[in-house]
């Protein structure tokens, strides 16, 4: 029996109230990724002409292949100078060119149902659906070009923004490498472990704060403030975590010793935060008893400018392992290197033995992770991804990290903010145990005391969207009698 879409008794987030986030990210931050976009290509463009002037008496085949990537190239530009053009003006959203890429019947589905109801405009479509298809449009517009067919318009910031990671990184590192001595003692001491896991988890929290598409200028101390991990500076934060469920999620895990319990990660963005996510996950395996097996889950393409791809996860090992990838630095100690690399050669072993596993190495795992880059809340998930909600129904625990996956699970509509988390989530509720860590980033949200909220709110805190305040929210599973 097909079981109705679930439908939110509250209207979605959309640009037409000019007081929310979705309003100025329509006008100010898109325009901005886009024209990032059109200067990246711009600068590659560049390139090739030199290098085909330089190769034009010696290689006329290069020469030709150059020529042609170049106004491909242009033609792109020109296709993306359109679309900031058509979003200035609030032009109606046009389907999905077909580029034989994954959901293209989907996305103008849904755009179909928008163009009924009139709000098929860029101002006036919901903002969830609209910066999915954005990112889906981006992708065709590469597609569409032989030379440019499945090229990430992103490699290079993520990359930058990486490299500038290295001295949290090593820190990092070796707070990892001062646990390999207390291993045998902490396995049996699930106190300690208990304080551990509160560091670990906040670390990987505050790791989702290094969000590419919304910081476009950072300084370097600007990031080290970021990324500053260890005990005192996760104390100066804990006030700012507005649901708290650390001590709930911390109960359920304990009751999971030696189960042989697998752990998925839903990732959000590559670089440091997915350095984060690989050591809150090697301390789960290697420091506890409560999981031997974790699942990371990506997008299958360039996402929200830094959500990891299949191609940044195994980028992200290698830049790891090799000593020259992070800029030297006078307050790196070689040890540190050597705690890194140890570190990392565990990731890798993990990897090569099946520990660590990313989920489009899965059979059937490509078919399952296409519904993350697609536009819809998580509600309905069992019955539009059904392989996806079986295999998440057999996870002993779901790791849903950042904002977007955040407004996904809550189907990013206007709940009050002392909305139940559960109620939120809809009838994914109690599928599988649930984690999510979310650094606010867009105005959703829920769990939270009303009163907290509205303090904030009065002293002008921007709370809902400034990245400084985060959720940690956790839905055990139902429990099968
Ligand atoms: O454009 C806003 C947004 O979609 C928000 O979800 C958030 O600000 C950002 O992009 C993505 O954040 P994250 O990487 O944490 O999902
Ligand atoms: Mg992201």
């Amino acid at each position: 029996m097909k079981r109705e879409m679930f439908q939110a008794p509250y209207p979605p987030y959309d640009p037409t109230d000019t007081s929310g986030f979705s309003y100025d990210t329509v006008v100010k931050r898109w325009p901005i990724i886009l024209t990032n976009i059109i200067d990246h290509v711009h600068r590659l463009l560049h390139g090739m002409t030199l290098e085909a002037q330089q190769v034009r008496d010696l290689d006329l085949s290069r020469a030709e292949e150059l020529s042609k990537k170049t106004k491909e190239g242009q033609e792109i530009i020109s296709e993306i100078s359109r679309l900031k053009y058509r979003m200035a003006r609030d032009h109606e959203l046009e389907n999905i060119p077909q580029d034989g890429d994954i959901l293209v019947a989907e996305y103008n589905a849904e755009l179909d149902s928008l163009k009924q109801a009139s709000c098929n405009t860029w101002f006036s479509a919901p903002w969830l659906y609209a910066e999915c298809y954005l990112y889906r449009l981006i992708r065709a517009h590469f597609n569409q070009r032989t030379y440019w067919r499945g090229f990430d318009p992103f490699s290079t910031q993520k990359e930058g923004m990486f490299k500038k990671s290295g001295a949290a990184i090593y820190q990092i590192a070796t707070t990892l490498h001062e646990l390999e001595s207390e291993k045998v003692k902490l396995q049996g001491d699930p106190d300690k472990l208990e304080v551990l896991f509160k560091e670990m988890i906040q670390m990987c929290l505050w790791g989702n704060a290094t969000d590419l598409s919304l910081l476009t200028h950072l300084s370097p101390s600007d990031i080290e403030h970021l990324q500053t991990v260890g005990k005192e500076a996760q104390e100066a934060r804990s006030e700012f975590i507005l649901k708290d469920d650390q001590g709930a999620v911390w109960s359920y895990i304990k009751t999971l010793a030696n189960q042989g319990k697998r752990l998925d990660f839903v990732l959000d963005n590559a670089g440091f935060e997915l350095f984060t996510d690989f050591v809150f996950a090697d301390f789960l395996v290697t420091y506890t008893p409560y999981f031997s097996q974790v699942v990371f889950h990506p997008k299958l393409f360039p996402w929200f400018v830094s959500d990891v791809t299949p191609a940044d996860f195994t980028n992200t090992i290698s830049s790891l392992l090799s000593s020259a990838f992070f800029p030297p630095n006078s307050t790196t100690s070689p040890d540190s290197v050597a705690h890194l690399q140890q570190m990392v050669t565990r990731w890798k072993n993990y990897i090569d033995k099946g520990i660590f596993t990313l989920a489009t190495d899965i059979s059937n795992g490509q078919k399952m992770t296409e519904f993350w880059n697609g536009p819809w809340p998580y509600w309905n998930m069992n019955e539009l991804a059904p392989e996806l909600g079986q295999w998440l129904n057999g996870s002993g625990l779901v790791i849903f990290k950042g904002d977007l996956n955040y407004r996904k699970l809550a189907g990013d509509v206007k709940w009050p903010v002392s909305t139940p988390f559960p109620t939120a989530i809809g009838p994914l509720a109690g599928s599988f145990p649930l984690l999510s860590l979310r650094t606010n980033k867009a105005d959703v949200a829920v769990g939270i005391d009303e009163k907290v909220a509205e303090d904030l709110d009065n002293k002008g805190e921007k709370w809902r969207v400034s990245g400084k305040y985060a959720l940690v929210s956790f839905l055990p599973g139902r429990i099968i009698q």
